[in-house]
């Protein structure tokens, strides 16, 4: 076995590969991870009508913040959706103002409404663990969510909820300006880009959003259901090293 091979087989299992399926395989192995969990309690049902609050701050507010701080300080109170009436808190952003990279995902769940920081329930833990995998702390990545707060029992965020809440991660990048933007499922790709690309058809192939290269790659949470993506999760990750210039 050569280095570079012993090297990814400790990396897989550090990223929760368990072991090799190596039966039938002609175009390479194939990892398995242990028992998939059952899959997100996920109701995409609203729960009841909100009433709708249009209020501030306006976006040049948002687009004329001085800084991440301050950008922070502007959104603790924001009511610019519905949003505002079922959070505990606004989850702004964790992590590395001048970081390289940055991963980007959907709205805080449940663990991230209580604890203020965004991915640091389950599907949280699997991305600390893809990062750690990647040789990066999320101390020095910035991760950050297209929809600040958490909606309703984590139904999918509403079309004017998704707009409300952009000017936010416009912001947050344009300060933090990383080198490279990982984009995590369908919402925070398709918000961000505003466009409706099928996740499975752009996955693993650069974009670009406002002059950052964006690797589009599949949601934590969607990993937990679906154990076997990780090898493609694990491919596109390695296309971020090789842009970071991060050896493996
Ligand atoms: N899922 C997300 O998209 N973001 C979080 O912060 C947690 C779970």
């Amino acid at each position: 076995m050569t280095d570079d091979l012993r090297r990814e087989l400790a990396l897989l299992r550090e990223f929760g590969f368990t072991h090799l399926d190596l039966s039938g395989a002609t175009s390479g192995a194939r990892a398995t991870s242990p028992a998939s969990v059952p899959s997100d309690p996920n109701p995409a049902a609203d729960a009841g009508e909100v009433a709708r609050a249009p209020l501030g701050p306006d976006t040049a507010a948002i687009l004329e913040a001085p800084s991440l701080d301050e950008l922070a300080v502007i959104a603790a109170p924001c009511m610019r959706c519905r949003l505002a009436k079922s959070r505990t808190q606004v989850v702004f952003g964790a992590g590395n103002p001048n970081a390289d990279l940055m991963f980007i995902g959907e709205a805080p769940g449940r663990d991230e409404d209580l604890q203020g920081e965004p991915f640091v329930g389950r599907a949280g833990q699997l991305l600390t663990d893809i990062i750690r995998a990647m040789k990066l702390t999320r101390q020095q990545v910035y991760i950050a969510n297209v929809i600040k707060c958490r909606p309703p029992e984590n139904r999918n965020p509403e079309p004017d909820e998704l707009d409300a809440c952009r000017p936010y991660i416009r912001q947050q990048v344009e300060m933090i300006r990383p080198k490279v933007i990982v984009t995590l499922g369908k919402f925070g790709l398709n918000s961000l880009l505003e466009q409706a690309y099928p996740i499975s058809s752009v996955r693993g192939s650069w974009l670009e959003y406002r002059g950052v290269k964006v690797m589009p790659t599949y949601h934590p949470a969607y990993l937990l259901r679906t154990p076997s993506a990780k090898k493609d999760v694990w491919n596109d990750m390695k296309k971020v090293m090789a842009e970071l210039e991060i050896q493996f």
